[in-house]
């Protein structure tokens, strides 16, 4: 499908679908069937410096629309990110490898082993809402998101994303951040929210915080990316509540050259790549777009 062919931050994608970070977990072969599945990347689950074992169940919440999460960043540590590469790859489907750090230090080592392992871009997790010491407790601060990118930068030689979510000052940690050479912004990770069993009469996590995703965040996630496009035109994967075709075009009018997809995979399947890949195109045909570029950021000129 030439016309869905898009090049996101040096990241060539056979189509704009990109499967979001965790949804899946760390197994290579779920990664892999992702791919084979019809998403343009993967993207890994987020490792960090340790092996971690997340936090006790209950860790996912339904709510009315989306989920709440707090997985707690179950992973092998980031050694196994050589294996789990290796196995993954599918030809034509570039592997996204996320980290979560603590640390300036530890950002710098697990980027350039991803790097070296064979990952096609990296993603840095600044963002994730209900971990101690990393995600947003990172991300929210723009002088230390420059300094994380700054010390990564020249010391990888593929694409670089920050992952960001709703903070305050989201705006400036980007600019910042793409001053200091990111090379894309994954926008938005899931919103920090509380889920409360009315019987039991607590909250339904064990972590009582966790992340919320799903449809209930896509207009906010649409707003950040307009923002981001408007301020600084970068290359934006959009995510956040994408359930079919009309919600990916909506992104890329507003700016995203991507489409991540995640919790709706745990509804639909992960058939949803094709579905999605195939409503673009006949929007497309409809609307009289030739190409993906085009449509891109698209609201910006209207
Ligand atoms: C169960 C679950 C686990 C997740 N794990 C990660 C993670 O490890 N790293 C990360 O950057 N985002 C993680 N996310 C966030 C997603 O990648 C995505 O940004 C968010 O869910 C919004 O997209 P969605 O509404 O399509 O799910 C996770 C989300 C869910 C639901």
């Amino acid at each position: 499908m030439p016309r869905l062919k898009i090049n996101v931050a040096g990241l060539e994608l056979s189509n704009p679908t990109v499967l979001a970070s965790g949804i899946l977990g760390d197994e290579a072969s779920l990664l892999r069937r992702a791919a084979y599945s019809g998403f343009g990347a993967v993207t890994t689950k987020s490792f960090t410096i340790e092996p971690r074992k997340g936090y006790k169940t209950p860790i996912v919440a339904k709510v009315k629309a989306g989920l709440i999460n707090a997985v707690g960043l179950t992973n092998p540590g980031y050694i196994a990110i050589k294996d789990i590469v290796k196995n993954a790859k599918v030809p034509g489907v570039p592997i996204v490898v996320s980290l979560a750090g603590s640390s300036v230090d530890e950002f710098h080592r697990m980027a350039v082993y991803a790097d070296e392992a064979g990952a096609d871009a990296v993603e840095l997790n600044l963002s994730c809402p209900h971990v101690k010491k990393m995600g947003m407790e990172i991300g929210h601060d723009p002088i230390y998101v420059a300094k994380i990118v700054g010390d990564i930068k020249g010391s990888i030689t593929k694409p670089l994303f920050i992952k960001i979510g709703l903070s305050d000052n989201y705006m400036d940690v980007v600019g910042r951040a793409l001053d200091k050479g990111a090379d894309g912004v994954t926008a938005i990770n899931t919103v920090r929210g509380i889920a409360i069993d009315v019987y039991a009469k607590r909250p339904i996590l064990s972590n009582i915080y966790g992340g919320l995703s799903g449809p209930a965040i896509h207009p906010i996630a649409t707003r950040i990316i307009y923002e981001i496009y408007a301020e600084y035109r970068a290359s934006i994967i959009g995510t956040g509540g994408v359930e079919d075709w009309r919600d990916a075009v909506e992104f890329i009018l507003a700016g995203a050259s991507a489409i991540g997809i995640g919790t709706s995979i745990t509804i639909r399947g992960l058939g949803i790549a094709k579905e999605v890949v195939e409503g673009i195109k006949r929007y497309m045909d409809n609307e009289g777009f030739k190409k993906l570029e085009d449509m891109i950021g698209y609201v910006h000129k209207t």
